[in-house]
């Protein structure tokens, strides 16, 4: 799969030198707080992951998200990685996550600007007309940046999610095509 561009982002195909920083990333609870993720997990069960995301199609592999560090074309540095899943091709929706594991670039537009590059992707070349995602009420960081991708708040799972000894709701999000198309005004050839 060629690169997919961001305006400050490109995702790109994992590679097997990208696990070790992946194992860093999901075993830090400060990054897992907001995940699915809740056991340790080691270098064997990321690499059998890793296996195992290959047998998958193309469309459900993982990305890496890099950003350019210096202005030198080939500076780019991973800081997270982000996906599809749950593709549901009659109905033509599918489900997305994101992480971006590298702490200190938290807050600084490159969840969003990943954010954004999926939709395109979702909806300009896999033909998708619902795209949607799951998060943790407590996770204001990660609504904020789905609110400014365009994500429209659907519904809640009420008390959906067990942490710390207490239940969380779990928002349910998502954009359709129509409000992709009428809000993505950029790069048209009109
Ligand atoms: C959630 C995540 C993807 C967002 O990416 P990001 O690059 O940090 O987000 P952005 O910088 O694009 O946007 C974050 C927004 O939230 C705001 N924000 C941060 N903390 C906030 C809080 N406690 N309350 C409200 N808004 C908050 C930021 O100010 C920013 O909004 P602004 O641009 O209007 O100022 C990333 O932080 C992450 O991967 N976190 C760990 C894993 C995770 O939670 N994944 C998502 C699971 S659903």
């Amino acid at each position: 799969m060629p690169h997919l561009f961001g305006k400050r982002i490109r995702l790109r195909a994992v590679e097997q030198s990208d696990l070790d920083i992946f194992c860093r990333w999901i075993n830090d609870p400060e990054i897992t707080e907001n995940l699915l993720l809740v056991y340790p997990m080691s270098q064997v069960e990321e690499a059998r992951w890793y296996e195992n995301m290959l047998q998958q199609p193309p469309s459900n592999h993982v990305m890496v998200i890099d950003i350019q560090t210096e202005k030198q074309p080939d500076s780019w540095q991973a800081i997270g990685n982000c996906g599809f899943m749950n593709f549901d091709w009659r109905n033509r929706s599918a489900e997305i996550g994101i992480m971006i594991g590298e702490k200190q670039f938290w807050d600084q537009g490159y969840g969003t600007d990943a954010t954004l590059a999926l939709l395109k992707h979702g909806f300009e070349t896999l033909n998708l007309h619902r795209i949607w995602l799951q998060v943790y009420s407590k996770n204001k960081r990660g609504i904020r940046a789905y609110e400014k991708a365009g994500f429209v708040h659907e519904g809640i799972y009420r008390q959906a999610h067990y942490q710390h000894g207490r239940y969380y709701d779990v928002h349910l999000m998502s954009v359709l095509r129509n409000e992709w198309q009428t809000n993505d005004q950029s790069d048209r050839d009109e």
